[in-house]
């Protein structure tokens, strides 16, 4: 097709892309044209813009390895990764979730450990955490044998591997809940973090005076055969950034309730303050698939 004007070059965009043998392709191709190009006419895109866009995707690739995500960043920096997970759990937002987005790193095999078990695996600052959690079904049966990761931050801001200073899986544990859907374990508890920044995302960042911090959290993926793979954080309540979570993965449901503890710690070893979790999470009926791991 002859392109006549500014107005035509869509249409023929749109126009070459209908013979893909996918029908979804076309679907989702077509979206992303129509509303690309109508971003380019709202925003009145300049050459020196695009340019500068052009280099900044490019930059994210270049930033991506084995051992970080930078593209994953920068969808959880615009608030699609939460958009996709709230528009992909709970009925499409109809009925509150207890889905939160994947983060850059989640790691496969995390340590099989033993209910009850630590999932400390090096020195690691911070008050001693008990969380004790429980799923069900949605009409609140217990699932028994659901395997779920645990993964989290040191609190000193970092996860194990972004960190040298902590040994491999530091904080991180796979559990399998009981006949009465319950699992447990001891870690620390969580701090706030900034995302990293090193990158074109923290450029982006600053660029519009934002915070790169996200609020203390746990992270959870629940897997399990007849069930959509349950992935979601619990938020620490008392947490400064609940309300401007750099990656907008804050939901009322997944506020947790960090309980300091009076008296004595369910360990004898526990110096200091000490605090406990306790959790109920559902899993729905669907597809148990696990996601890509965004790092290795
Ligand atoms: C995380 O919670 O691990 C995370 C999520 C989004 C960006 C960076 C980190
Ligand atoms: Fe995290």
């Amino acid at each position: 097709m002859i392109i006549e004007s500014e107005e035509s070059v869509t249409a023929a965009v749109l126009d070459a892309m209908t013979s893909a043998s996918s029908p979804r392709l076309v679907h989702v191709m077509s979206a992303l044209v129509r509303h690309l190009h109508a971003f380019a006419r709202e925003a009145a895109l300049s050459e020196d813009e695009f340019e500068i866009g052009i280099d900044f995707l490019n930059r994210i690739g270049q930033a991506t390895n084995d051992h970080h995500n930078e593209g994953i960043l920068f969808s959880d920096a615009l608030g699609l990764s939460s958009l996709v997970c709230l528009l992909n759990n709970g009925r499409s937002g109809a009925t509150e979730t207890a889905a939160a987005l994947l983060g850059p790193f989640w790691r496969m095999y995390s340590p099989q450990t033993h209910n009850g078990g630590s999932i400390l695996r090096s020195d690691t600052p911070g008050s001693a955490l008990f969380a004790t959690c429980s799923i069900s079904d949605p009409e609140g049966n217990p699932l028994a044998g659901v395997e779920v990761d645990v993964w989290q931050a040191s609190p000193v801001g970092l996860y194990e591997n972004q960190d040298s200073t902590q040994a491999d899986m530091n904080l991180r544990g796979k559990f399998r809940t009981d006949a009465g859907g319950r699992f447990w374990f001891r870690s620390v508890k969580p701090a706030g973090y900034p995302v990293p920044t090193s990158g074109p995302v923290g450029d982006l960042l600053r660029a519009q005076n934002r915070h790169p911090y996200r609020p203390a959290h746990l992270h959870f993926l629940g897997f399990k055969a007849g069930y959509k793979t349950l992935i979601t954080q619990v938020f620490v309540d008392d947490d400064t950034h609940l309300e401007s979570d750099v990656v907008f993965g804050v939901t009322r449901h997944l506020i947790g309730d960090y309980r300091k503890g009076a008296g004595a710690a369910p360990d004898a070893d526990v110096k200091g303050d000490w605090y406990s979790l306790d959790y109920a999470f559902v899993m729905e009926p669907g597809e148990a698939k696990l996601p890509v791991p965004p790092i290795k």
